[in-house]
């Protein structure tokens, strides 16, 4: 599902989010634990206005541990919460109301101190299109309750999701935006489904991904489609189109003459590449 963005539609999504914000204690941001940066909006700050904010890298199972871990960390030094979930299978999604708590300790103590008993955390999903938002609360709910897909500037009646004793949730999630300033973001988000191939050429987001696949994760990608020679000169085009061309060899894509059809070999290597063929990788690091 891929949402034109257009000035209009944005400030109708930030809007949204504002009004969301009077109801909710803290708010959960979704990333996409393949792209942290990029899948995340260019104002978030900005726009939630210094709530309390828990991140969640969520499609963990698909992005590399290791880098995970980085991410993590560098969030968690950027003075956030932060934690792993994969919202398909549920994996870490336990932690979640137990740390929409913990950002709420100080209040919560006070309450209690003055006697008064604290009432569940209220919380709110955010993140840009794609990154399991839906998915996310159906987890979190036990049941279906989002209809994954949502549009913004799609009112319906809000309803509290209660989730344990803990936490509520908001069933609408806050869509945002991503970045598209810069190209390299549209890039990866293009390589993991996030935006519609017919927004960048396809063959120029197969470059990019060979490229960075060629640089960073050479082993599965030989394995996967038998290559031979890894590039030398990661900026020497050349050197990523024969990487490309052997691709598409491997799947068959000839035209007459022999010649490889780059764009269909593109299409293949990308279906294989999101359908996780290619083995847990992440498209950006921290350090
Ligand atoms: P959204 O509300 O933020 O727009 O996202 P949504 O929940 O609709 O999830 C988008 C796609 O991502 C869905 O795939 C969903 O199953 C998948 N997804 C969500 N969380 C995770 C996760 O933690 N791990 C993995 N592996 N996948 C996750 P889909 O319905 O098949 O859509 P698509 O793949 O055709 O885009």
């Amino acid at each position: 599902m891929t949402i034109q963005w257009f000035p209009g539609h944005m400030t109708k999504a930030r809007r949204q989010i504002e009004e969301k914000l009077k109801l909710i204690d803290v708010v959960i941001e979704l990333v996409d634990a393949r792209l942290p940066l990029s899948s995340r909006n260019p104002m978030i700050d900005e726009i939630l206005q210094g709530k309390p904010r828990l991140i969640v890298l969520n499609k963990a199972d698909l992005a590399d541990p290791a880098v995970t871990k980085q991410w993590i960390e560098y969030f968690k030094q950027e003075g956030f919460m932060a934690v792993q979930a994969d919202a398909s299978s549920g994996q870490g999604i336990k932690e979640i109301p137990l740390l929409a708590k913990e950002l709420m300790r100080e209040k919560i103590e006070k309450q209690l101190a003055k006697g008064v008993n604290p009432r569940a955390v209220r919380a709110l999903i955010v993140g840009i299109p794609n990154v399991g938002k839906s998915t996310l609360i159906n987890r979190l709910a036990g049941r279906n309750i989002a209809a994954t897909g949502d549009r913004p500037g799609v009112t319906k009646g809000q309803q509290w999701i209660k989730v344990g004793t803990d936490m509520e949730l908001l069933d609408t999630p806050g869509i945002l935006w991503p970045k598209f300033e810069d190209q390299n973001v549209g890039y990866r988000l293009a390589l993991t489904g996030a935006i519609r191939e017919e927004i960048l050429n396809v063959e120029d987001i197969a470059f990019f991904g060979v490229k960075y696949l060629a640089k960073y994760y050479w082993e599965p990608l030989k394995e996967r489609f038998d290559l031979k020679d890894r590039p030398q000169d990661f900026e020497n085009p050349d050197e990523i189109v024969a990487v490309m061309e052997a691709v598409g060899r491997k799947r068959g894509c000839i035209v007459s003459g022999g010649r490889v059809d780059l764009e269909k070999a593109s299409g293949i290597l990308l279906r294989e590449l999101r359908s996780g063929k290619l083995g847990r990788y992440t498209l950006e690091a921290p350090y």
